[in-house]
């Protein structure tokens, strides 16, 4: 029969921990607490509302003076993902690019004078309502301000609508 601890330097009376035990359940411990704050500070970031652009939130883009649109006219400015349509009563209107229908991205046929979808050739008029199937609805708009003969857009805040309605329009005073 040989003695089991037999040439060990350091033997653990039954019942204690040995120094070795303690620092790896001290190093466990502390990296679940270090997780446990890392979640804290990830959950407090995600529920204070600090990573949220809401569909309110204001985003001015100038456009331009009121005279450089001509009535009738209808100007694209793709980097805010809209066109700028001046109706033929002098009238301002924003649309959105995005067609109706599956989103695709429309684009203004001036000999026409109609918004064209190359995905499934909807069309729309300047005013954005629809005039040909598939798209059911008239096209998103953007809130316009007229201030001190500066048309702006407001491109975060996309309005949804069905169809077009005088009030939808902006006028110069
Ligand atoms: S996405 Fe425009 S017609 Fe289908």
């Amino acid at each position: 029969m040989t003695d089991q601890n037999a040439g060990s330097t350091s033997k653990t009376p039954p019942g204690k921990v040995s120094r070795r035990d303690f620092f790896g359940m001290a190093w466990k411990g502390l990296g679940v607490f270090a997780a446990l704050e890392g979640l804290g500070m990830i959950s407090a970031y995600i529920f204070s509302g600090k990573n949220k652009l809401t569909p309110e939130t204001k985003q001015m883009l100038d456009a331009g003076s009121v005279e450089s649109f001509a009535p009738g006219s209808v100007s694209a400015f793709m980097g805010g993902r809209f066109y700028l349509a001046r109706l033929q009563d002098g009238g301002f209107i924003a649309l959105s690019i995005r067609c109706t229908h599956l989103g695709c991205s429309i684009s203004w046929e001036e000999s026409k004078k109609r918004f064209i979808c190359p995905c499934h050739s909807s069309a729309f008029d300047i005013s954005g309502e629809v005039l040909n199937p598939p798209a059911a609805r008239a096209l998103d708009y953007y809130p316009v301000l007229i201030e001190n003969g500066m048309v702006k857009v407001d491109i975060g805040t996309l309005k949804e609508r069905n169809s077009f309605r005088r009030d939808q329009v902006v006028y110069a005073t």
